[in-house]
């Protein structure tokens, strides 16, 4: 039996979702960006989410992790484009950053000023690469109107599926997987609900695992054998004011396996037909990061 301690994850990953969500991706400015300065603005941005009850998520990319001199997890490979090996040119696009911040809060004012005075603060060292502002649409829907999220581990158990085991290098940190994907919602509210259903493998109204899963179905491609093949999601809808609307994809995880397998059977380069939501929806960015349990952070930073 693996052991955790869940008081050393850090604040946003396995709270409550709060109705709005801010994702902030940074990379440096150059390969002399000011470390201690970026340090430092990360410190005060921990220090204000406390102040405001924000929940927080810092992530570092796998080169600046190792640039400020951390214990880094076991093999930390940055996010790599994967290609469908059919003829549909689909893939899941890589552009991994440095940094990320993942603030959400039923605030949005709180939220937004955290991480403006952030990013503005660090400006002369880093630029933010993107950002993506997301909600809670309904009982956790996605846009498609699917409930997103059913198949998670209980509660309970999502700290053994998202947290480095006590005794391995970067303990109580956890790996995560960040992807906003882009739905074509035209195309997908074209199909009939039961082609739907199909695609996911569960029912529209209420999120129920189909007896028969298609080869194609989206169950298919990222079934959970056990808590070594799982993965926590914390993912939320987002719409962009020119109309671009989809999923941003969030989860945790012990290690980065579960994320490249399911993304690779996902796109059939594991031999697999390619996931149906493929054809409706696409990931335009993708990058893999690593939050550090709070004492590793609280190193990092130097308090
Ligand atoms: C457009 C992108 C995506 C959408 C709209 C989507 C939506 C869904 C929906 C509706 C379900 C069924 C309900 C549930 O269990 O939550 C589901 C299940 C799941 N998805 Fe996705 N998903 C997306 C991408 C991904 C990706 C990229 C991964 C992994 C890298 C992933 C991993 C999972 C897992 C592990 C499950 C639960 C499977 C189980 O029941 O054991 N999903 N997803």
């Amino acid at each position: 039996m693996t052991k955790v301690d869940i008081k050393q994850a850090q604040s946003g990953i396995f709270s409550d979702l709060g109705k709005h969500q801010w994702y902030v991706h940074l990379s440096r400015n150059s390969a002399s960006a000011n470390l201690d300065k970026v340090k430092t603005e990360i410190s005060n941005l921990v220090s204000a989410c406390e102040s405001k009850n924000i929940n927080l998520v810092v992530g570092f990319g796998p080169d600046l992790l190792k640039d400020l001199g951390a214990e880094t997890p076991d093999d930390f490979q940055p996010f790599t484009t994967i290609k469908s090996i059919d003829d549909s040119g689909k893939e899941a696009a890589a552009t991994q950053e440095d940094l990320l911040f993942w603030l959400h809060s039923d605030s949005k004012d709180d939220i937004w000023k955290a991480q403006y005075d952030a990013r503005t603060a660090l400006a002369s060292e880093m630029s933010v690469a993107r950002e993506t502002m997301a909600f809670i649409y309904g009982a956790s829907l996605d846009m498609t109107g699917f409930i997103d999220g059913t198949g998670n581990p209980a509660p309970e158990d999502q700290p053994a599926v998202a947290m480095i085991p006590e005794g391995e290098p970067a303990a109580g940190g956890s790996f995560i997987l960040a992807q906003r994907w882009v739905h074509d919602l035209e195309g997908w509210n074209k199909m009939s609900v039961p082609d739907q259903e199909k695609a996911f493998g569960r029912t529209k109204a209420d999120s129920v695992e189909l007896e028969t899963q298609e080869p194609y179905s989206h169950l298919s491609h990222v079934a959970q054998a056990d808590q070594n093949h799982s993965i926590a999601r914390r993912s939320t809808p987002y719409a962009f004011h020119d109309g671009t609307v989809g999923l941003y994809f969030m989860a945790f995880c012990k290690s980065q396996s579960p994320f490249v397998e399911m993304l690779n059977a996902m796109y059939g380069t594991d031999g697999q037909v390619r996931d149906k939501i493929t054809d409706f929806s696409d990931p335009v960015s993708g990058a893999f990061y690593f939050s550090p349990s709070v004492s590793q952070l609280s190193e990092i930073l130097g308090g």
